[in-house]
């Protein structure tokens, strides 16, 4: 039976075991968190909505017990602070890499053989700062950030063309940041048609400035960062690996000279599977999208440097 971990059971940790449940994405579930009771009550909540929803996945939460999450398959890390209003996903740095580091390795004491999902912010760092510190292969150390960037994108997109969303193809790359991420107008498609033949160019541009501050619209009108769609991405991203789903999903990943990058963690379309990322898939891109990336690049680079006080 399969185990899923999530750490940090705050409003994105506890969405994405709720969807773990509700989709019966695994067998077994441990929500765990800092705080006295949180992912307790969390759990509980959430296993009382099973049987209206039909649903048999087991759900625990537990407080800082880590030997309950022992023989995970998949780890989710969402831990951390959250963006307020007005702040940048990379202000967030100084705290949660203590936290991300920190929960990493208590996760691999007792599940040694896991894959490792990470969500808390700034994404692209922690999921390299898991690289410089785990010592677990690059494929099983997954950056979760593509796939809710590129969920937006359809939905920005479907709302444009006024179809239906599931019938919309869009795809986000480059860093998990509001002037870093790079929505692929070029390759967004509406049943195989590309949208550029059924969008004028400034409603198309507008939708891709719309995804790239979603987070941002999101967490003023919130007052703190979104997560029902963060939450169900990386719950996308854990279904994807365990069921062996073989999905093309963007998500940041350890670069050895794709996309002519290295030694960084960065948004790329991503071929998901049992074995974690089975293979970084390489779009063809053309100049303007090629400087965008490198420019992408650059400034994740540039966050990875903070990282020097961690290291
Ligand atoms: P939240 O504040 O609701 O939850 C965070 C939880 O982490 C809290 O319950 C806290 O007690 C817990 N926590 C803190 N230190 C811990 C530790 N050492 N061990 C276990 N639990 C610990 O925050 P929210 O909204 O759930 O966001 C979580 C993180 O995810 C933030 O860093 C946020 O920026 C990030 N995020 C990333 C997204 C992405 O696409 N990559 C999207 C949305 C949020
Ligand atoms: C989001 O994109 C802040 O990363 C968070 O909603």
């Amino acid at each position: 039976m399969s185990k899923v971990t999530v750490v940090g059971a705050g409003n994105v940790g506890a969405t994405c075991a709720n969807v773990l449940v509700t989709n019966q994405v695994a067998g077994e579930v441990v929500l765990i968190d800092i705080k006295e009771g949180l992912a307790e009550g969390k759990a509980m909540d959430i296993m009382q909505t099973a049987n209206i929803l039909g649903t048999n996945t087991r759900l625990t939460g537990v407080t800082n017990d880590y030997s309950k999450t022992a023989g995970s398959d998949v780890v989710v890390i969402t831990s951390g602070i959250p963006r307020k209003p007005g702040m940048t996903r990379e202000e967030l740095i100084g705290v949660n890499a203590g936290i991300v580091k920190s929960v990493t390795d208590s996760i691999l004491k007792y599940s040694p053989d896991a894959t490792i999902i990470c969500v808390s912010n700034p994404m692209d760092t922690m999921t390299y700062l898991i690289h410089k510190t785990s010592g677990l292969p690059k494929n099983r150390i997954i950056g979760m950030g593509g796939a809710l960037d590129s969920a937006r994108f359809k939905y920005f997109l479907s709302n444009a063309l006024n179809a239906n969303v599931t019938e919309v193809e869009g795809i986000v790359i480059g860093g998990h940041g509001d002037t870093t991420m790079i929505p692929l107008k070029r390759y967004a498609a509406y049943r195989g048609l590309p949208v550029s033949e059924l969008l004028d160019a400034e409603t198309l541009d507008k939708v891709a400035a719309d995804t790239m501050v979603g987070g941002a619209t999101l967490t003023k009108l919130l007052g703190t960062s979104a997560w029902y769609a963060p939450g169900a991405g990386a719950a996308q991203v854990v279904g994807a690996i365990l069921h062996d789903q073989k999905k093309l999903i963007p998500c940041s990943a350890l670069l050895e000279g794709e996309y002519g990058e290295k030694d960084l963690c960065i948004g790329v379309p991503c071929l998901l599977g049992r074995g974690g990322i089975e293979k970084i898939v390489e779009f063809d891109l053309n100049d303007e999208e090629k400087a965008l990336f490198a420019k992408s690049a650059a400034a994740v680079h540039a966050t990875n440097e903070a990282l020097k006080d961690v290291l």
